[in-house]
């Protein structure tokens, strides 16, 4: 972790010298133009809510190392996790791994309940659609999730394989959830638990639909007859508004 702050810092103190003077913006224009070139573009977070907003996301990605979720991504949680605060119910996540997006979303969630969902020992069986992917990837143990989310109040964590898990939280509404389990199965049990759980306007985040099979179908089938549009976002991620009334309440 050391070197990678290191370069941060060099990059950083580089790209704001003073020395640059009207050169730096020059600069920067054409680091950009280069990655555009590779189809990569750069988000402009300058405003200061989003410049620290995002700085504080970074920190928590940087709490562990070779991170499966951008900047990028971990910023759109948070920002759908912040905008739900005016939505009944609690909030969900399905494949926490070592709680990094939990944590993103624990920092935005206010008081309200949330309910982790994992095995804690790694993705079940792959199917079909899944490739890539092995049993037990992605292991970490509930104790060390739960020590390092010890800080936030009103966060509730079940083990085992999901849907088996969702017992306790049946009668729930939601206002908020998020899904990260790499699998078709996975994916579509999750959505068939949430959706009618959830209340008009809270929202559905999933990672890895632009990349993974498996939860790109789950999903396109999933809502191929349903009223709400599934949004591809910039990075991996998919983003759902639930327009419908939640099934108990119809
Ligand atoms: C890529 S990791 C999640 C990464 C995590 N969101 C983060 O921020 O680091 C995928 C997780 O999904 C979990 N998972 C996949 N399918 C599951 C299921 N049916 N029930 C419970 N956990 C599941 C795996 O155990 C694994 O921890």
């Amino acid at each position: 972790m050391w070197p990678q702050r290191t370069a941060k810092s060099s990059l950083k103190r580089i790209a704001t010298s003073p020395r640059l003077g009207p050169f730096g913006p020059a600069l920067l224009r054409a680091v950009q133009y280069a990655l555009s070139l590779h189809h990569r573009e750069v988000v402009s977070y300058d405003q200061p809510e989003r410049a620290s907003a995002i700085e504080r996301v970074r920190e928590i990605l940087a709490d562990w190392p070779a991170q499966v979720m951008s900047a990028d991504e971990a910023y759109m949680i948070r920002g759908a996790v912040l905008s739900t605060a005016k939505v009944e119910g609690d909030l969900a996540e399905v494949g926490v791994f070592r709680g990094t997006s939990a944590k993103v979303i624990c920092e935005a969630k206010g008081d309200r309940a949330l309910h982790l969902f994992d095995t804690f020992e790694g993705l079940p069986p792959t199917g079909h659609f899944d490739s890539g992917f092995q049993a037990g990837q992605y292991a970490c143990s509930l104790e060390s999730v739960r020590d390092y989310l010890k800080d936030f109040a009103n966060v509730q964590f079940y083990k085992g394989y999901f849907p088996m898990t969702g017992e306790p939280v049946k009668s729930r509404g939601f206002a908020f959830v998020h899904l990260d389990v790499d699998l078709f199965e996975s994916t579509m049990a999750a959505l068939e638990f949430f959706y009618p759980r959830m209340n008009p306007g809270a929202i559905l985040v999933s990672h890895d639909y632009v990349e993974f099979a498996g939860v790109r179908r789950a999903f396109d089938e999933f809502f191929e007859h349903k009223s709400e549009p599934v949004i591809e976002l910039s990075g991996n991620q998919c983003l759902v508004v639930k327009v419908t009334p939640r099934l108990a309440d119809l």
